[in-house]
């Protein structure tokens, strides 16, 4: 059996239930954190009960990820608190209104600037680091809507293929540094985000199962990971169908 590693672990959008779905297996193993976000109390207990779990250490910090100042400068502060650094995982996200999104300029470039501008600064930050140091890993968390523009979410689908090619090409990059960037790409996860879908049916994913997918990719895998792996073969599908098909849709 190999052992567990111990990492050192920034998490930003740490309140976002499939990050906590992660950290707890990063926990079990030992690891120390850095959690980011915008409820300092919700971030509190998220801390308690990861120690609870085995976490060695958790920092944690008040953070609007989109308003922030000095990205670089916050990443090395994070850095130095953990010591070095194995995992920056970038999970914050909102699913947005295409609606309000067609109609209101500012929604839309917020919704990009959300799912996109930010989480490419702070990947971008993190990957200095480990270039630097010569390992690491930092991970985004994209979605399946980034394969295929569709009517009903285009706009959040958009910001997410670009983090997508963002990480791809960062994954190139950093490759001979021994680093890696890595896109996880849920599909359908029960999640708040989701609070308004009607659920059910073997497409939907827990938490924790994307959760489990973002510790393995922590080791190896990437830089695009499917999660569940199915989602691969059903966004190839998708991809295929011709325009005139999707467009007499409602998708
Ligand atoms: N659920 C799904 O079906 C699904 C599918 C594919 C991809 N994803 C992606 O998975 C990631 C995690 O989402 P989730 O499903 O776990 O949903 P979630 O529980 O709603 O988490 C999203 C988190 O992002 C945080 N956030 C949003 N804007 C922020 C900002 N400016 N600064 C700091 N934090 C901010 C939210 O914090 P507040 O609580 O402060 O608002 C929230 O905790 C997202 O990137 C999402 O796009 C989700």
């Amino acid at each position: 059996m190999t052992r567990p590693i111990a990492r050192r672990v920034i998490i930003l959008g740490a309140q976002s239930a499939i990050a906590e779905a992660a950290a707890r297996r990063f926990a079990a193993e030992g690891s120390r954190f850095v959690l980011v976000g915008r409820d300092l109390a919700r971030l509190n207990e998220i801390a308690a009960d990861l120690r609870v779990r085995g976490a060695a250490a958790c920092e944690v910090e008040a953070l609007d990820l989109v308003e922030a100042r000095d990205p670089r400068g916050r990443m090395r502060a994070w850095v130095d608190t953990l010591g070095g650094i194995s995992l920056v995982l970038i999970a914050f996200g909102v699913l947005g209104d295409q609606e309000e999104a067609e109609r209101d300029l500012h929604a839309l470039d917020r919704l990009l600037a959300v799912n996109f501008n930010a989480p490419a600064v702070w990947a971008a930050t993190a990957a200095e680091i480990m270039m630097a140091q010569g390992g690491g890993t930092v991970m985004a968390i994209g979605s399946v809507a980034g394969d295929r523009g569709r009517q009903s979410n285009y706009a959040y689908g958009a910001a997410k293929a670009g983090i997508g090619v963002f990480m791809q090409g960062l994954a190139h990059r950093l490759a001979p540094s021994g680093a890696r960037a890595v896109l996880v790409k849920p599909g359908f996860v029960d999640t708040p985000m989701t609070a308004g879908f009607a659920k059910g049916g073997p497409l939907w994913a827990s938490p924790d199962q994307i959760g489990a997918a973002i510790w393995r990719a922590a080791d190896k895998g990437g830089p695009i990971v499917y999660a569940p792996w199915f989602w691969r073969f059903i966004m190839l599908i998708i991809r295929a169908v011709p325009a005139f098909v999707i467009h007499r849709s409602k998708l």
